[in-house]
């Protein structure tokens, strides 16, 4: 037989060390490393090593490496090439390779009597048979991951509930309402309470509507998909009926989701009576998703609105929106929580109740603003003086005094007018 030599892997390789992979196997091994794994390794650059004979590939070694540590992910042969010491050899030169990457600890787990096992053995590593191997595997998720990214959804981070600042009022009953239920389902199921299915968020622009509805998300450990009603691809009425409809059946095959619809008004507006009211149609049509939608445990539409007093009243009802939650201005303790959260570093060197106070009527919104603006304009002086002096409680000062605050007398007044009639916990 003619000679073999040993080379790196090459990707055209794949083809065939998949075949040799399949020879490789003994017909009911599990393997540890699962093919997919092991040609990915090898294909992002990962240790790997082939033997081939002309133009035929007849075995290949794989390791994966992280710090000090290697681990041997395959080392396969053709059937036709065992006993000829091709496995020590490939060994030998992976190991060759995983030294010069500062490896010292060479590890490998195979099923009993895999292939491979014989040129471990001759190539002396020692057989740990005190050791038991426990493995956990995950839920196959590609299925919703293709799902989540043609509805552009994602995985938010954990943490953005505790990133909320103040605002204790509105955090205790988006907790108890609505979190607590969801995440103690056998305890609530115990207490007959229904975990909630949909949720409205009203109240004032730059309140936290939007990032509520995230850190909910971000609690539960759902993925968060945000449909814009003006981005539904639609010229017309009908489309927008049509593309809202294949949203939520799309939304249907993920396991679990949180649907956040913002500025909702867009599409629930109150329909005038008049047939051709624009509009109209996608009301009903959302009118009609709703109960649908909630036929599932693991979901949760959270609706966002400015406007809570422009929404259909069909909408409203009850056994649609199980809570309809008012996210109001911040009160001086919520304020002064979210100044905190954003002085960070400042906090020492600035008077914070003269903040809390110049900012009355500033959303969260707005001071995370005029605290941006605040902070450049220390970070720019001390660019150009160097003398290591943090920001002061003036540059706050002037940077509160250039924000024009979003709130108005007016629409604090209305916001307590919608919560009296709107608002249901
Ligand atoms: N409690 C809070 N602590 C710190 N930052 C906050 C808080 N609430 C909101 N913010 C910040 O304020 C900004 C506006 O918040 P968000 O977008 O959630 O408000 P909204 O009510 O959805 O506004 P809109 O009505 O304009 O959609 C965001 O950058 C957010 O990070
Ligand atoms: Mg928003």
């Amino acid at each position: 037989m003619p000679a073999w030599h040993l080379r790196d892997y090459h990707d055209r390789d794949l083809d065939q060390a998949i075949r040799i992979w399949e020879q490789s196997r003994l017909a009911d091994e599990d393997p540890v490393f699962p093919v997919s794994e092991v040609m990915a390794a090898a294909q992002s650059g990962q240790t790997a090593v082939v033997a081939v004979v002309g133009d035929e590939l007849v075995g290949m070694a794989v390791a994966q490496t992280g710090g000090t540590r290697g681990w041997v992910l395959l080392v396969a042969l053709a059937s036709r090439w065992r006993e000829r010491g091709i496995g020590s050899a490939l060994l030998s030169e992976l190991e060759r390779r995983l030294r010069a990457l500062g490896v010292r600890r060479v590890s490998a787990l195979l099923p009993a009597d895999a292939a491979g096992t014989k040129a471990l053995e001759n190539s002396g590593y020692r057989l740990r048979d005190d050791l038991t191997y426990y493995e956990k595997i995950e839920p196959d998720d590609t299925a919703n991951a293709e799902v989540l990214a043609t509805l552009g959804g994602r995985m938010l981070p954990s943490g953005l509930w505790d990133a909320m600042a103040g605002m204790e009022r509105e955090k205790q009953v988006v907790e108890r309402r609505v979190v607590l239920p969801l995440t103690e389902p056998a305890l609530a199921d115990r207490f007959a309470v229904a975990p909630p299915k949909a949720v409205i968020l009203f109240g004032p622009p730059g309140t936290g509507k939007t990032s509520f509805a995230k850190a909910v998300a971000s609690r539960l450990g759902w993925p968060f998909v945000e449909l814009y009603p003006s981005r539904l691809a639609a010229d017309t009425d009908e489309g927008l009926a049509v593309a809202l409809r294949q949203a939520f059946a799309d939304l249907a095959e993920l396991d679990s989701v949180l649907l956040f619809i913002d500025e909702v008004e867009e599409i629930a507006g109150a329909r005038s009576g008049k047939a051709v009211d624009p509009g109209h149609g996608v009301t009903n049509e959302l009118l009609k998703l709703i109960p649908v939608f909630r036929e599932h445990d693991t979901r949760l539409l959270t609706c966002a609105t400015n406007s809570v007093r422009s929404l259909d009243a069909a909408f409203l009802r009850p056994g649609r929106f199980d809570y309809v939650i008012p996210i109001g201005p911040p009160d001086p303790t919520a304020r002064a929580a979210i100044w905190t959260r954003y002085l960070r570093a400042a906090t020492d060197s600035v008077d914070l109740t003269r903040l809390v106070e110049a900012s009355e009527l500033f959303t969260p919104a707005d001071i995370e603003y005029a605290a941006r603006k605040g902070a450049q304009t220390a970070f720019e002086r001390e660019v150009t003086q160097r003398r290591g002096l943090p920001a002061t409680t003036e540059d706050y000062m002037t940077a509160i005094a250039d924000t024009r605050p979003t709130l108005t007398a007016r629409a604090i007044e209305e916001f307590m007018e919608d919560i009296e009639t709107y608002s249901r916990l």
